[in-house]
C-alpha cells in the first residue's frame, strides 16, 4: 500500500522550509531542554522536527489537526494489520448511496462519486470505534489517511475557501498508510484547546509559538477537512459551502491580537519562548496584514526576559490573493528571566 508522512500536505502559514533555520536556532541559543511545547502546531511539522529529542506537548483548535497529531504522536498502541485491511476495503468501496457529504458538496471539492466514497469511510470509522473494533488512535489514524487523501486530490489551490470552477475532478480518491515512528511518542501529550487555556495550564521547557498573523482564519480555510474530522453533518452555506465556525474562530486574527499574545507569554512557564511572525505589518493587503507589530513584540516578550530576532527570505504558501515583495520571516527567541 502507498505511504505517506505528516509532510504530505499543504497547509498555510506551514515552516516546513523552515525547519533548519529552527532547529539551528534551537541548537545554538538553547541548553537544559527536554520537553517542546508546539501549542499552535498546524500542520505539526515544527513538532514532528523536534520529536526526537524532546517530549512533545502538541496542540491546535482544530480537530483535524487534532486527529493528525494523535495519528503521528501518540503513545497509544495501534494494530497496523488491522489498519490495512481497513484502508484496503475503503479503497475497494463501490456502488455506494448518496450521503451529507455527496448531497451537499458534490462537484465543489471532490466528486460525487469521491464524496459517496468519503461519506461511506467517515460513518464507517465511526461505527467501528462505537462498536470497539477500532480503538482510539486507529480512530485517528483512519481519519486522517482519509483527510490526507481528500487534501491530495480537492479541486482546490490548498485551501477551501473557495474551488476552482474549471477544475479537474476526475482523480479517484485513494487512501495510503501514514508513516508512524511509535518509538519516538513516549511521553508526548495532545490537545485541542484555545492556545492561551493550554499556557495557563501547561508548563515545558521550550514553548514555540506559531499564532496566524492575518485575519485569515484558518477555520475558514480548513473548514471541509475540519467537517470531515468532526462528522457531525451541520448545515453548510455559501458557495463555499461552509458550516457555522463561530466556536473555532481565533483571536489572534483580529486586531487586538496583542492582547492575547500578551495574556498568554505571560502565563507562560518555560525556558525559552520562541514566536515565528512575519514582517508585512501595514505592508499588505487589509488582509494579509500582520496583527501584531514588532514593536509590541519586543515589548511583550521583553517582560519575560532576553530577546533576539532571527530573520530569513521566505515565500510563503500563501492563499494567492496577496502581493507581497520581500517577505521575511522572523524568529524572536526570548530567553526567560
Ligand atoms: C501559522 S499556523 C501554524 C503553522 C505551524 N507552525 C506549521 O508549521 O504548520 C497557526 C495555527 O494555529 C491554529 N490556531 C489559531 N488560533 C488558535 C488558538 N487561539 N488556539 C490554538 N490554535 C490556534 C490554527 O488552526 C493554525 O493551525
Amino acid at each position: 500500500m502507498d505511504t505517506f508522512n505528516i509532510a504530505n500536505r499543504r497547509y498555510l502559514g506551514s515552516k516546513q522550509q523552515l525547519l533548519d533555520f529552527i532547529e539551528n536556532i534551537v541548537k545554538s541559543h538553547t541548553k537544559n531542554c527536554h520537553s517542546f511545547a508546539d501549542i499552535f502546531a498546524g500542520s505539526g511539522v515544527v513538532a514532528n522536527r523536534f520529536n526526537k529529542n524532546y517530549n512533545l506537548i502538541l496542540n491546535d483548535n482544530l480537530t483535524c489537526n487534532y486527529h493528525i497529531y494523535t495519528c503521528f504522536f501518540s503513545n497509544v498502541a495501534y494494530d497496523k494489520d488491522k489498519i490495512l485491511t481497513l484502508l484496503e476495503s475503503y479503497n475497494n468501496a463501490k456502488n455506494l448511496a448518496p450521503n451529507y457529504y455527496s448531497k451537499n458538496f458534490t462537484n465543489t471539492y471532490l466528486s460525487e462519486e469521491n464524496l459517496k466514497i468519503v461519506g461511506f469511510i467517515r460513518d464507517n470509522i465511526e461505527l467501528n470505534l462505537e462498536q470497539n473494533i477500532i480503538n482510539k488512535r486507529e480512530h485517528s489514524i483512519l481519519i486522517t489517511s482519509l483527510l490526507y487523501a481528500i487534501d491530495r486530490i480537492a479541486n482546490t489551490v490548498g485551501h477551501y475557501d473557495s474551488y476552482r470552477k474549471n477544475g479537474d475532478l476526475e482523480k479517484k480518491l485513494n487512501l495510503r498508510i501514514p508513516l508512524i515512528d511509535n518509538s519516538l511518542n513516549a511521553n508526548n501529550q495532545i490537545y485541542c484547546r484555545d492556545a492561551n487555556d493550554i499556557a495557563k495550564k501547561k508548563k515545558a521547557d521550550f514553548f514555540s509559538l506559531a499564532p496566524p498573523y492575518n485575519s485569515r482564519q484558518y477555520c475558514d480555510a480548513y473548514h471541509f477537512l475540519e467537517n470531515v474530522a468532526k462528522n457531525t453533518k451541520p448545515q453548510v452555506v455559501g458557495v463555499a459551502k461552509k458550516m457555522d465556525r463561530s466556536g473555532l474562530k481565533s483571536n489572534y486574527c483580529l486586531s487586538d491580537a496583542s492582547v492575547y499574545l500578551s495574556e498568554l507569554v505571560a502565563n507562560i512557564n518555560a525556558k525559552y519562548i520562541l514566536l515565528s511572525y512575519n514582517n508585512t505589518h501595514n505592508k499588505a493587503n487589509a488582509r494579509s496584514n500582520a496583527k501584531i507589530s514588532d514593536n509590541e513584540i519586543l515589548e511583550i516578550l521583553g517582560k519575560k526576559g532576553k530577546v533576539r530576532i532571527f530573520e530569513k527570505d521566505f515565500a510563503p504558501f500563501n492563499a494567492g490573493k496577496s502581493n507581497i515583495t520581500n517577505h521575511k520571516e522572523r524568529i524572536f527567541l526570548c530567553e526567560v528571566r
